[in-house]
């Protein structure tokens, strides 16, 4: 089985379940609110060891409680938390508002992971060196990502990028990446292209004429597609009734990258990874719904 270190954020999450999302002045009152662990980084590790896979987290946290709880979940999960270090700075927290169809806005306090640094990368240089994947996400610095990308490289390893929340990435990272895993927001903030599920193959060529191996494009409903330098295709999105799709995206690259590891031709791993999406946006919260292999291989 394949190892993979996750390089990104850990996150408290607190969750307002609303009739609808608010307008700009309006306040309005939740059904109901909780709070559990999130962070794209701390779910996505949390959906690589729910699939089976040996999986390392390297992220920061506050000397606090969110950050303590986390920790615990994380090991709980069976992810390696031993780098995940702990900074002079609250642990990142996110702002979920969820209306009633499932739909969400998120914002996020990047707290200590916006303290993590390329010292604290080369301090668990050893971690990235031996894994076979190297998955990031941006809630962590650029430069962060960017060094981290580089060791995997070096040492044989895949990069997987999921460039969320969006921002613009240097050609030099893109060419270092060998699966990126955008939405379709994301890709449009990265190619300046309008996207949807006509457009998206033409918009992520733009990424791998820019040194891309390969791009994966999540739209939700609408499925996900594949890009490469030689094939295109469309995955349908699985059938469910959603609730809240928070970690939608985060356990569809968890269970992809689990079923590549497995032996999975790129195509079968798509279509596993919508249906663990696909229990995921049944479920309320963030790493906590995301479902276990075996829930998964019952759909199969
Ligand atoms: O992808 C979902 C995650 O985004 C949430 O858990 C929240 O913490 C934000 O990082």
């Amino acid at each position: 089985m394949n190892r993979t270190v996750v390089v990104g954020s850990v996150n408290r999450d607190y969750t307002f379940l609303l009739d609808h999302l608010p307008d700009r002045g309006e306040t309005i009152l939740s059904r109901r609110s909780y709070s559990s662990t999130g962070g794209k980084g701390a779910n996505q590790a949390a959906a690589l060891s729910k699939m089976g896979l040996e999986v390392a987290m390297i992220g920061a946290v506050g000397a606090d409680e969110p950050g303590e709880r986390a920790v615990e979940a994380l090991a709980a999960y069976g992810v390696s938390v031993d780098h995940i270090i702990k900074k002079n700075v609250p642990t990142g927290s996110a702002f979920i508002c969820v209306d009633k169809n499932a739909h969400n806005t998120i914002v996020v306090d990047p707290g200590a992971n916006g303290a993590l640094n390329c010292e604290d990368i080369d301090s668990a240089a050893q971690v990235i060196a031996e894994a076979d994947f190297c998955l990031m996400q941006l809630e962590i610095n650029l430069e962060v990502v960017a060094h981290a990308a580089e060791i995997c490289r070096e040492h044989g390893g895949k990069v997987v990028l999921n460039p969320a929340p969006a921002q613009k990435i240097p050609d030099e990272l893109l060419s270092l990446t060998d699966y990126l895993i955008p939405n379709e927001t994301e890709l449009a903030l990265l190619t300046g292209c309008e996207v949807n599920c006509h457009t998206a193959v033409a918009a992520a060529r733009r990424l791998t004429d820019r040194g891309v191996k390969a791009v994966i494009v999540t739209m939700g409903e609408e499925g996900s597609c594949y890009v490469d330098g030689r094939q295109d295709f469309f995955i349908p999105a699985a059938e469910t009734s959603a609730v809240d799709t928070t970690a939608a995206g985060d356990s569809y690259i968890g269970a992809f990258l689990s079923a590549l590891s497995r032996g999975y031709e790129v195509r079968t791993a798509m279509e596993f990874a919508s249906l663990a999406a696909s229990i995921t946006v049944s479920r309320q919260g963030a790493s906590d719904s995301i479902p276990l292999l075996e829930e998964v291989e019952r759909l199969l």
